[in-house]
């Protein structure tokens, strides 16, 4: 195999002016005759390559392997130890992967990192916390009130990239966390920070440090809701995983899901509850989620949803009352799809004679999670229903199950899972897919009423509220 030839450039003697080729004449000064072989440098992770690193000159062109020969389970994984976040990213970190952590301001984008950076020194080496937003001061009433005064974490105050990325190749850390990209900036770049130019440059500085030196990045990155133009949006394609952080300012509960994760699923999410001291695991949402449940009230139905690797039972609230004479009836949807609650309204409307065109619906899922999947559609057909008729839904009974535009109730992924969820948290009665129902049924504690129409689910619903 031949050799790559090593990377030379010329430069002019008189002036100093580079060129990748020779000239006759230089360009810059004039002077004839006065390009000179050099050998170009290898440049520092600053603005290129590591010293030693993967400079060309010299080095053996890269040897092809064949897919078989690569070993897909290598990846060597450092959890971070806050459960929920490994979740979402599918075990834990991988050395040299860049993660960018998305969230509005306040969310606790920097409460979680601090707790994952802490778990993270303890358990496997060096973190380094470069602080760009807060003083030294500032993160460290945060780390008093999170109770990890005596963290072993290291941290800078910086807002210069370079002045981190110095410091980062002489602490050698197995981390590096940076909040947030946004506060960051590079005196190369002739722009404000915050701006996509900087928020762009200085990501890139990152990537690069995360790549050459096998260091795992974490950057924060604020999203505004006035659409995010410099935001991290424009480093989605750019990093390993993108992770958003959502949360209502009013409830404690946050939910993390991944965009993109290039080491793991994209399905997981993973739920918080903010406290005193910090964000905590939800290692079991459903009963959280159902425990200020208004039982008995008209308008409320608990689905058996599936998200990523877990179930997950949510309420379901639906408020209907008569629109305003001549006006536009409204409509309110938070935490399902607005596109699939409409056809479900469209059903209600045609297969069941309900006049909701004439009416103001409001339709949400208690918790702060999106319940995307149609699994929902009927939960969220039967609490409209029970809303409209003013007659509660029975309370042991968890519902399920995609709701076509003929209303037909159609089968979902996973039956098996969503009841046995329902069923230990002490459901009875479970109305689901009529193709859905398990063999098994009789057997189990939890009652199957299979059913192949919204009209069929209206009437096992008043079989059970009788
Ligand atoms: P923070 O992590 O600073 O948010 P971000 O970095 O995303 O801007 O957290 C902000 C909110 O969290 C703040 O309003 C205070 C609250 N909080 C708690 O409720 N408990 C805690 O233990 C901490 C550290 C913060
Ligand atoms: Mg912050």
């Amino acid at each position: 195999m031949a050799a790559k030839p090593p990377r030379v450039k010329y430069a002019c003697d008189e002036c100093g002016y580079e060129s990748p080729r020779w000239l006759g004449r230089c360009p810059s000064c004039g002077s004839w005759n006065s390009m000179r072989e050099v050998q170009a440098a290898p440049v520092s992770p600053r603005g290129g390559l590591a010293p030693g690193r993967r400079s060309a000159a010299g080095q053996p062109a890269p040897e092809p392997v064949r897919l078989s020969q690569v070993d897909p389970t290598d990846d060597a994984r450092f959890p971070t130890g806050v459960g929920e976040f490994d979740r979402v990213l599918g075990g834990g970190l991988v050395p040299g992967s860049v993660v960018l952590v998305g969230g509005d301001p306040g969310v606790g984008k920097s409460t979680l990192l601090l707790q994952a950076g802490d778990h993270f020194a303890r358990a496997h080496g060096d973190v380094l916390y470069v602080s760009a937003e807060e003083s030294l001061r500032q993160v460290a009433l945060r780390a008093r009130r999170l109770g990890l005064d005596d963290t072993p974490l290291r941290l800078i105050a910086e807002t210069d990239v370079d002045a981190a990325v110095d410091a980062a190749l002489h602490v050698r850390p197995k981390l590096m966390i940076v909040d947030s990209i946004q506060a960051v900036s590079t005196a190369d770049a002739d722009s404000v920070p915050g701006s996509l130019v900087q928020v762009r440059e200085c990501a890139a500085r990152l990537i690069r440090l995360a790549k050459l030196e096998g260091i795992a990045v974490l950057m924060v990155g604020h999203v505004t809701k006035q659409g995010s133009l410099a935001g991290p949006k424009v480093l989605e394609h750019a990093v390993d995983a993108v992770l958003y952080l959502e949360g209502e300012r009013d409830t404690q509960f946050r939910v993390m899901r991944a965009v993109k994760n290039r080491f793991g699923s994209t399905d997981e999410i993973g739920i918080f509850e903010m406290g005193d001291a910090g964000l905590r695991d939800v290692a079991n949402p459903s009963a959280l989620f159902l425990q200020e449940r208004a039982a008995g009230e008209p308008g409320t139905v608990v689905v058996a949803g599936v998200e990523g690797s877990r179930s997950l039972l949510v309420e379901v609230q639906a408020l209907v009352g008569p629109a305003p004479f001549g006006g536009t009836p409204r409509r309110q949807v938070s935490g399902v799809d607005y596109q699939r609650a409409a056809i479900v309204l469209a059903v209600l409307e045609r297969r069941c004679g309900m006049p909701l065109h004439t009416h103001d619906v409001y339709i949400n899922a208690v918790g702060g999670v999106r319940l995307d999947e149609p699994a929902a559609d009927l939960a969220v057909a039967l609490a409209v229903a029970s809303a409209f008729r003013d007659r509660p839904v029975d309370a042991g009974t968890v519902v399920f199950g995609e709701v076509g535009l003929t209303g037909e109730v159609r089968g979902v992924r996973q039956a098996e899972r969503r009841a046995r969820e329902a069923a230990k948290l002490g459901f009875r009665r479970c109305i689901l897919p009529r193709s859905n129902v398990p063999p098994g049924a009789a057997a189990a504690d939890i009652q199957f009423f299979g059913v192949s129409t919204v009209v069929d689910a209206l009437r096992a619903v008043e079989a059970g509220s009788a």
